[in-house]
């Protein structure tokens, strides 16, 4: 039976932990239109998370998982309408249409925050207000960014406190200084006394509204991922990107790798691939190669920012990781499932008759279960038990390969970046770029068939520059002149950029390369390319492994399987040149010229 609102309510401070009169004004002016019954200050501590497991399953939005399999973990399910992020009601409310770019939906600021405060208007009625103080990076750290995200769901702070770095000592770093402002609202009131909650409350009508030159987000109607958790792609991309524009640095979709030679030799390597395109798989590889190490620093988002060396410093700004549940397996991502053991939330995955969590190729699937849709489920159901976006949320401490630096305030110098999507033809296993321009065309050519991250049509090619396209806060034709300033001036030593792609087809339909832990022999070759110490070979796309620089030791591979992947389609690429030219048109005058070179190039070396 679902609780009703007084459920919900959890003890507030009397006094409010913090005097910054702005994070004051911003509670009230919040409070005053959202009408909760309670405003509560999140203090991050272990208690106030339990609470809000208790909560969930009180409400009946999570139940208790077996405590002897998975060890104070929850089963949320989310309602069937709202389980990825929304990208065409995400908005950049820009002063100046232009300044969103032809990638983004704009709408006037001014416009929005009308139509959004009519909305709110009492949309957390019945409900409790939390207040949540987060820190992106370590607290304290100089590339750190504190936020305050304002919520109705208990769900979003659980989730915030594995995520982030929330709570008291956040308020302490914060003082009398700026942060980002986050209201987020699952915009369902409970209007009267009698009101019944339902388990997952959201609405038909959803806004991701980012306000960049304010540095304000709000979110309205889903409570699920990357809409609700406002730190995560709202804050530590979208607002950030602008941020790292207007001070000089980088914000990226970008996992952070840290690689250890035979020879004990390290090297930080970052790599931007789509949503659900491998980035939390590659973060935590377990190589193939012998003597050779993988640590995980970051799974999804990299700051950089150039050191006082001219070499990129990266840091992860979050605290966990919000994984893609289907697919994670012993075999696929060892390291991901040591770290889910105990302590996480699981979303829309399929419950086991002992209480457990199950999802497709996790392992042998159960004679019984309940899928994401509260359905019985057997393996001749025909449907999946767990939803294809179902995902896990993990504290980064818990994965086993967590580098010891994965917290360092000063961050990690980056040698080598990689961009790569899903390709089944045309792109090669592997491409290192020319230069740093022509490594920035690269990934602004970047294309992927689309996942189920994002609601929308499933397989679909498009054009997703640096995986960023639905996380740019800013015009992307700018974005693309950025990069290509950011390593002539501050930076002295760049990164080399490679294009990868673990994702190529055979006319079956069949995966050509065996990818996961066998992605280390790519790494490997990019970790020699930076010492030169591998051989290359020239091609009109870029720079190709000779035929016996990848180490293919041990793989059981096809001879004809191996060639395809590092062979140069060049009648592919003749046939990609006008899409890329269609795809380059969209940004206008503000595309840099470097980049209508490196097409240029391109098409003259294709001959
Ligand atoms: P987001 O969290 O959405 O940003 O996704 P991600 O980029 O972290 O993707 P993730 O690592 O979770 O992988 C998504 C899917 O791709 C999973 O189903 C994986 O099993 C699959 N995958 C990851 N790496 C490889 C690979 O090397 N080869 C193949 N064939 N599939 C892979
Ligand atoms: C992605 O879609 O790239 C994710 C998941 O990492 S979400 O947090 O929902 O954005
Ligand atoms: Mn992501």
């Amino acid at each position: 039976m679902p609780a009703t609102s007084a459920a919900l309510k959890v003890e507030a401070p009397v006094t409010t932990p913090t005097t910054n009169a702005k994070v004051l004004a911003f509670v009230e002016q919040a409070r005053a239109m959202f009408k909760p019954d309670t405003v509560y200050w999140c203090d991050g501590s272990p208690e106030e998370y339990q609470a809000m497991l208790k909560v969930m399953v009180d409400t009946g939005t999570a139940q208790w998982l077996n405590p002897d399999k998975r060890p104070n973990s929850i089963l949320v399910r989310s309602d069937p309408a709202d389980v990825a992020r929304v990208e065409d009601q995400t908005y950049i409310c820009s002063l100046k249409e232009e300044d969103a770019g032809p990638t983004n939906n704009w709408s006037d600021p001014a416009k929005m925050k009308e139509t959004l405060g009519k909305l709110s208007d009492g949309a957390m009625q019945g409900r409790t207000m939390y207040v949540i103080p987060y820190s992106m990076g370590p607290v304290g750290s100089p590339i750190a960014n504190i936020g305050v995200e304002i919520t109705d769901s208990p769900y979003v702070v659980a989730n915030m406190h594995i995520m982030a770095r929330v709570g008291t000592k956040v308020w302490e770093a914060l003082g009398d200084g700026a942060f980002v402002r986050g209201m987020h609202t699952v915009a369902s009131p409970l209007k009267s006394q009698t009101q019944a909650d339902v388990s997952w409350p959201c609405s038909t009508t959803k806004y991701i509204s980012h306000f960049p030159e304010t540095r304000e987000v709000w979110s309205y109607g889903s409570g699920y991922g990357g809409n609700a958790l406002l730190g995560k792609k709202c804050h530590a991309l979208r607002i950030a990107s602008v941020q790292a524009r207007d001070e000089g640095w980088l914000a990226e979709h970008m996992l952070i790798l840290k690689l250890t030679n035979p020879e004990g030799k390290v090297k930080y390597i970052a790599a931007a691939f789509p949503s659900a395109c491998g980035k939390t798989n590659l973060a935590m590889l377990v190589p193939t190669i012998p003597g050779w190490k993988a640590e995980t620093i970051g799974d999804d988002i990299c700051w950089m920012k150039p050191g006082a060396d001219g070499q990129l410093y990266a840091i992860n700004p979050e605290a966990g990781f919000f994984g893609v549940a289907p697919g994670t397996s012993d075999e696929s991502n060892y390291n991901a499932m040591q770290a889910l053991k105990h302590d996480c939330i699981f979303t829309n995955v399929g419950l086991t008759d002992d209480g457990d969590i199950w999802w497709e190729q996790m392992g042998p699937p159960p004679a019984n279960a309940i899928d994401w849709l509260r359905r019985p489920w057997t393996p001749k159901s025909g449907r999946p038990a767990a939803h294809p976006n179902s995902r896990f949320t993990a504290p980064a401490r818990q994965c086993p390969v967590i580098a010891d630096e994965w917290e360092d305030p000063n961050g990690v110098p980056i040698s080598a970046i990689l961009f790569g999507g899903r390709r089944a033809s045309v792109v090669p296993l592997v491409t290192e770029a020319l230069s740093w321009q022509h490594g920035t065309f690269l990934g602004s050519i970047m294309a992927s068939e689309k996942t189920a991250a994002a609601a929308g049509k499933i397989g679909e090619l498009r054009r997703d520059p640096m995986a960023m396209l639905p996380f740019c806060g800013y015009h992307m034709g700018d974005y693309f002149v950025h990069w290509l300033d950011i390593c002539s001036l501050p930076c002295t030593k760049n990164p080399k950029i490679f294009y990868v792609n673990w994702f190529r087809k055979n006319a079956d339909g069949k995966f050509l390369w065996p990818g996961y832990g066998e992605n280390s022999r790519v790494l490997k070759w990019v970790f020699e390319r930076c010492d030169e110490t591998a051989d290359a070979v020239d091609t009109p796309i870029g720079r190709l492994p000779t035929a016996d620089a990848l180490d293919t030791s041990g793989l059981k591979i096809d001879g004809a399987a191996l060639k395809e992947l590092l062979a140069v389609d060049a009648a592919g690429w003749k046939a990609e040149v006008p899409s890329i030219e269609q795809h380059f048109e969209a940004f206008g005058k503000r595309l840099p010229q470097g980049l209508k070179d490196e097409l240029e190039g391109l098409r003259k070396r294709l001959g």
